[in-house]
């Protein structure tokens, strides 16, 4: 008996590191599908968020030098948006994404709107699912820029 305890509190343990890892909190790393990164600096009590995004999507401008995010965190509820000007490159557009965290992904959607548009049908729209990333090695893209 002791030992199946001791088995049940062992995997209970690694089950919450193993979901530790994948929460909506400061200094997390995301990667989506295309290879951009999400990270997050920071989450403020009511739930503010700011963090930086890489794009590395094919097909789109404005790659591999960060931008800044801003957004919301509501439990597991997440939106951020990113405008697409930084010291290296503008290109004239901003992308707000919507989800929600499950079973450790980021789940989203989001709409592309280029200045200057004039009608909702020129919103480009997709999805992007978010993976857990190693933050250390995003923290440092992030800084060489
Ligand atoms: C632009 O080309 O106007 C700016 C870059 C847009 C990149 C888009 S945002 C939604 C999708 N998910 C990504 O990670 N990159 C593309």
């Amino acid at each position: 008996m002791k030992k199946l305890i001791a088995a049940f509190l062992l995997l209970a343990g690694l089950t919450s590191v193993a979901q530790a890892g994948s929460l909506l909190r400061a200094g997390s790393a995301w990667t989506n599908q295309s290879g951009s990164t999400l990270y997050i600096q920071s989450i403020s009590p009511s739930g503010l968020l700011t963090g930086a995004y890489i794009n590395r999507a094919a097909g789109y401008r404005c790659q591999n030098t960060p931008y800044a995010v801003t957004g919301w965190v509501y439990g597991a509820a997440i939106t951020f948006t990113t405008k697409w000007k930084n010291s290296t490159e503008s290109c004239n557009s901003i992308t707000a994404w919507t989800g929600f965290l499950y079973r450790g992904q980021i789940e989203t959607m989001w709409q592309l709107v280029i200045n200057g548009s004039s009608s909702t049908r020129q919103i480009i729209q997709g999805a992007d699912t978010f993976k857990p990333a190693s933050t250390k090695a995003n923290k440092s893209l992030l800084i060489k820029k």
